[in-house]
């Protein structure tokens, strides 16, 4: 079953460092970055005018996830589609909209409290082309800004309003310890070809967010984004590595906000027609090797 749901549009991150942001997203990762008047900003990879919202506030974390509908018919079905299910709808109103620069915009929950929107009608900037400045470029267009993995403690109850109520289709899983000592299974979910827009990891984290990730349509974007965050000493809390189920050839930066960014090239296109879904028993081919977060510095002879 397909629903109107067909790609992630825009992320809305709330980050405590917007300066430290600056540095990270614009020097290491490529991304455009446009200052607003109310201090929020807007992070292009493509000509749209906003593909990631920064917010200034304290949480660190997700803030909402933006997702694409064809056009206001759709977004009506979607919006009927969950008030008939008992779900509370709110209509975003032109303030909003304006702010995620989209034509039509509404807010809903999900069942661990995450916020989503959905919208359409995104501001084109065609005039005002999009510049990366590293030289980057990033592939977007039907297959969305990239996916984004969520923590969650109750998966099923998260498959079964993405799948059986928003029709996001089951690529695969992964059962697997992603961090050595603590098995999981990660599911993968998509809503265009792209292999997965939004997965679940049952991991005990605080933070909604798990990664955002960017695709880039060259091996080499990824090759100079590394060594740029290797150069500015960027942690990097997964290594470059090939992914089992999806193929992407990614690394790891951890943000400012303490969530990692996944930066990779490759990724898989699922065909609907002839896809099964499969099981992996590894969460890569080779590489993405876990390393530890750095500890805070201990303060020499604190008294
Ligand atoms: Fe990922």
């Amino acid at each position: 079953m397909r629903g109107e749901i067909e790609a992630l549009g825009y992320i809305g991150l709330e980050v405590s460092d917007l300066a430290a942001w600056r540095t990270f997203a614009c020097g290491e990762l490529g991304l455009q970055w446009t200052q607003r008047e109310d201090g929020a900003v807007d992070l292009r990879t493509d000509d749209y005018a906003s593909r990631i919202q920064l917010h200034q506030g304290p949480r660190d974390d997700l803030a909402y996830a933006g997702w694409e509908v064809k056009d206001a018919a759709a977004l009506t079905a979607l919006a009927s589609k969950l008030q008939a299910n008992g779900h509370t709808v709110e209509l975003g109103g032109e303030a909003l909209a304006r702010d995620r620069r989209v034509n039509e915009v509404i807010r809903f929950a999900d069942p661990e409290g995450n916020v989503h929107e959905a919208f359409y009608g995104p501001l084109q900037k065609t005039n005002d082309p999009f510049v990366s400045p590293t030289g980057t470029r990033f592939k977007t267009g039907r297959q969305g800004l990239g996916h984004v993995v969520l923590s969650c403690r109750d998966k099923p109850a998260m498959m079964d309003f993405f799948i059986d109520l928003l029709g996001f289709r089951l690529s695969d899983h992964i059962r697997t310890e992603v961090v050595p000592g603590r098995p999981i299974e990660i599911s993968f979910t998509r809503c265009n070809g792209r292999h997965h827009s939004l997965a679940f990891a049952p991991v005990p984290i605080p933070k909604k967010i798990v990664h955002l990730m960017l695709e880039t349509s060259s091996i080499d974007d990824v090759g100079r984004a590394l060594d740029r965050c290797m150069k500015a000493g960027r942690h990097l809390t997964f290594t470059l590595g090939r992914h089992s189920n999806d193929d992407m050839l990614s690394f790891y930066p951890l943000t400012p906000s303490g969530f990692d960014i996944e930066y990779g090239w490759g990724g898989l296109e699922v065909d609907d027609e002839t896809w099964h879904v499969l099981t992996h028993d590894a969460n890569s081919a080779w590489g993405h090797i876990y390393q530890r977060p750095p500890r805070p510095a201990q303060k020499e002879n604190a008294a």
